[in-house]
């Protein structure tokens, strides 16, 4: 099953995948990992995304898409695989659900807080990318491209809110346990963990 973990830059998928992951024994594919790895091996694809990832805007979709697709098309029947930062846009969403085996994209995790929070978290956090300018950028990116896909999940009844603003543990209790429910939804016959 495909768990999608949306939201705001700074609001925590990735550190909420990263815990769950590990404690479940689930996979974690972050977009945004796996582009600094490319960046950082100084592949021509990291040079290319380094631009668009400095200035806080969106790789191109077909990269994205590029860099999802084949490991989507080729996951097990039992494998939980919680996607971190991708889709970010309507053409990553569709284009997912054209990849994925058919039933296999289970839920959309929303986590949610506030701006001031979430410019707060990333400042504290200082990735090259986290300085004032490019936080603020990429939050407009976020609610003017990505923000519209809570839309599209909640009209597909996948969408599932998690308020982010609280404590870590706790957030990863919630995450964990939606994200059991939903495999026993999709598996009745005892996937549930
Ligand atoms: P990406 O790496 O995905 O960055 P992002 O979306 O901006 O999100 P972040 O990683 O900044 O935040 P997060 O939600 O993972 O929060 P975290 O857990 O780190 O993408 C980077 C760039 O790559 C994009 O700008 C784009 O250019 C490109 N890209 C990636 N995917 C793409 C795609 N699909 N299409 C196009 N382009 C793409 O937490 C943040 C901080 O807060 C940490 O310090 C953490 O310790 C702390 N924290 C977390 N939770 C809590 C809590 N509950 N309380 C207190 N502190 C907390
Ligand atoms: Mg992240």
């Amino acid at each position: 099953m495909i768990a999608i973990f949306l939201g705001a830059p700074g609001v925590g998928k990735g550190t909420q995948a990263a815990a769950a992951a590990e404690s479940q024994g689930w996979t974690h594919l972050s977009t945004g990992d796996l582009l600094r790895q490319e960046v950082g091996a100084g592949t021509d694809l990291g040079l290319k995304a380094k631009e668009y990832m400095d200035r806080g805007d969106l790789v191109p979709d077909d990269v994205m898409v590029g860099m999802v697709a084949t490991r989507v098309e080729s996951m097990s029947a039992d494998e939980v695989l919680l996607l971190d930062g991708f889709p970010r846009t309507l053409a990553q969403a569709e284009a997912l659900h054209e990849a994925a085996p058919e039933g296999a994209i289970g839920l959309a995790v929303c986590f949610t807080a506030s701006d001031e929070t979430l410019v707060e978290r990333l400042l504290g956090r200082g990735r090259t990318d986290d300085t004032r300018e490019v936080v603020e950028h990429r939050l407009t990116v976020y609610r003017e491209t990505t923000e519209p896909l809570v839309d599209f999940y909640k009209d597909l009844g996948m969408l599932r809110e998690i308020n982010a603003e609280r404590e870590i543990k706790i957030i990863q209790s919630d995450t964990v346990e939606i994200i059991q429910a939903g495999l026993a939804h999709t598996n009745p016959q005892g996937a549930n963990g």
